[in-house]
């Protein structure tokens, strides 16, 4: 049997099998029972929540030969054309493409002509909101004189890039995010009619995953069949989709929320070690703080997308130990997190770094200074998120200076006069001023290197190769120190001492 993406083997095909959308569809079919359908018609709303989908059983149900309370038939030589694409008068264009742009530009002449096959021409253009300039002026000429035997539906994920000029000439529907509830319903069908069982935590998941869209839902359902075709789990999902347990998102958040910098760095060291990637890590961590805030703001009936049931109460437990700004601002480091990893090659400290500055996030506010007028607040905050950023250095700095210490008390004397600025890669740079050259020279000897080396792998569980500089002005130049500074931000590196 030729192998059919789930999401088209369950494409709804009568207004009866598409969940929710309930307003939408109840004010198309009212409109097809009494034929008082515009001419025009804007479907708008996120992807893969049946707008084409729909588009489609309009298209059935104008032409079909038997409608049944306006319904399509799905029988009839029409539906049965339509459903395979082969019907002339429903013509869909994409209008992200080039082709669909030049059918725009002779559509005036086009829908003229009267349907060749059916009783009425249905046009179906996808992404509206792609079309050029002199597309969408093509369009609203057609639309300003519209032939009665032509019907126009227009999808979009983005209503607000379409002309107002076109807006008002049709009616609008907006498409809604399905629930986690519907997801799971249409899942749990689609799984038995293959015959395969799904735990319920593995639906859940995917269902939150999908973020309301069932689209992507089916088709994260499909990427798990293809991996296994028997009874299915919660683990099974996690592995196949690459996603991280939100237990795991939870410890982490722990150790941060409680400053503790070993665990953490524990964590993501495992987490690497199993082989996840730091994109998706870092994602799944940004989806946590999303709830998190949602947890804060409107508590524990909020619509978690990552959080389980079984891991609420413990997620609205870490919402009494943040305010709603720290967790915004972790969230704005995760996501910017998310756009560095993208570009760098220093993957791993960079996530090791992100984390430990998240700890300097709570660890500041304990010595906050009071602050009493309003106008003062704004001022206060800019340094308090510089002082993060320098704290978060400081930690790592001062957890590298503790275990040298506790190795060998003469090496720590050396190496407390040098400065960490960040690493590259796999090399980590430390700089001394100028001053300091007897300490740097001595820091760059084997017996003092290699407990450095020692304690470096402790804390990082691998190796690094350490690099000693001199900074001093003229070094602002110099291609290693701009390479720290991409890591710290300029306002984060003293050059001089
Ligand atoms: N409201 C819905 N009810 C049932 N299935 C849906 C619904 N929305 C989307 N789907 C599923 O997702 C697939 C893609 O939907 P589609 O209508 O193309 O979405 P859109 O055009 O909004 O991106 C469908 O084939 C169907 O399997
Ligand atoms: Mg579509
Ligand atoms: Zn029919």
């Amino acid at each position: 049997m030729a192998y059919l993406a789930l999401y088209r083997v369950w494409r709804p095909q009568t207004f009866n099998e598409v969940v929710g959308q309930q307003q939408t569809v109840t004010a198309l079919q009212n409109a097809i029972r009494e034929d008082r359908l515009t001419h025009a018609y804007i479907f708008s709303g996120p992807r893969g929540t049946g707008k084409t989908s729909i588009a489609k059983i309009v298209a059935k149900a104008v032409n079909c030969e038997h409608p049944v309370d306006a319904e399509p038939c799905n029988q009839c030589s029409a539906c049965t054309d339509i459903n395979n694409g082969n019907f002339m008068d429903v013509i869909e264009i994409d209008a992200a493409s080039n082709r669909g742009i030049d059918e725009i530009r002779d559509l005036r002449e086009r829908v003229r002509v009267m349907p060749a096959q059916g009783k009425k021409k249905v046009y179906i253009i996808d992404e509206v909101h792609m079309l050029t300039t002199e597309a969408f002026n093509a369009l609203l000429k057609t639309l300003e004189e519209p032939p009665d035997s032509v019907l126009f539906i227009l999808a979009t994920t983005e209503p607000q890039k379409i002309p107002s000029t076109i807006i008002s000439r049709c009616q609008r529907f907006n498409f809604k995010r399905l629930s986690s509830g519907q997801i799971i319903d249409r899942l749990r069908d689609a799984s038995n009619s293959f015959g395969i069982t799904m735990d319920d935590d593995a639906l859940i998941l995917i269902a939150r995953r999908a973020n309301g869209g069932m689209r992507d839902a089916l088709g994260m359902l499909d990427q798990v069949y293809s991996f296994k075709e028997s009874d299915i789990s919660k683990e099974d999902v996690l592995e196949v989709l690459g996603l991280v347990d939100d237990n795991f998102v939870a410890d982490i958040f722990d150790a941060v929320l409680g400053k503790d910098p070993e665990t953490l760095i524990d964590k993501i060291n495992l987490s690497i070690s199993q082989g996840k990637e730091s994109a998706q890590l870092v994602r799944e961590c940004s989806l946590y703080l999303r709830d998190l805030l949602l947890g804060k703001l409107i508590g524990s009936k909020a619509e978690f997308l990552m959080v389980s049931e079984a891991n609420r109460e413990r997620l609205m437990q870490q919402t009494q130990q943040a305010d709603k700004e720290q967790i915004l601002q972790l969230l704005r480091m995760t996501m910017d997190l998310g756009e560095k990893l993208r570009f760098s090659e220093g993957q791993r400290f960079l996530l090791e770094i992100t984390f430990l500055e998240m700890i300097a996030v709570f660890s500041e506010g304990e010595n906050k200074p009071a602050v009493s007028a309003g106008s003062r607040k704004k001022e206060s905050a800019t340094i308090r998120e510089k002082q993060d950023k320098i704290d978060a250095r400081d930690i790592l700095w001062n957890r590298i200076l503790a275990g040298v210490k506790e190795k060998k008390v003469p090496t720590h004397a050396l190496l407390s006069q040098g400065k960490l600025l960040g690493t590259k890669g796999d090399t980590m740079y430390i700089g001394y001023t100028k001053g300091y050259k007897f300490h740097k020279e001595r820091m760059e000897e084997k017996a003092n290197r290699e407990i450095l080396d020692q304690v470096i792998k402790e804390i990082f569980n691998r190796e690094m190769e350490i690099q000693f500089l001199f900074l001093d002005e003229k070094k602002t130049n110099d291609i290693v120190v701009q390479k720290a500074i991409e890591y710290f931000g300029k306002e984060n590196i003293e050059i001089n001492d």
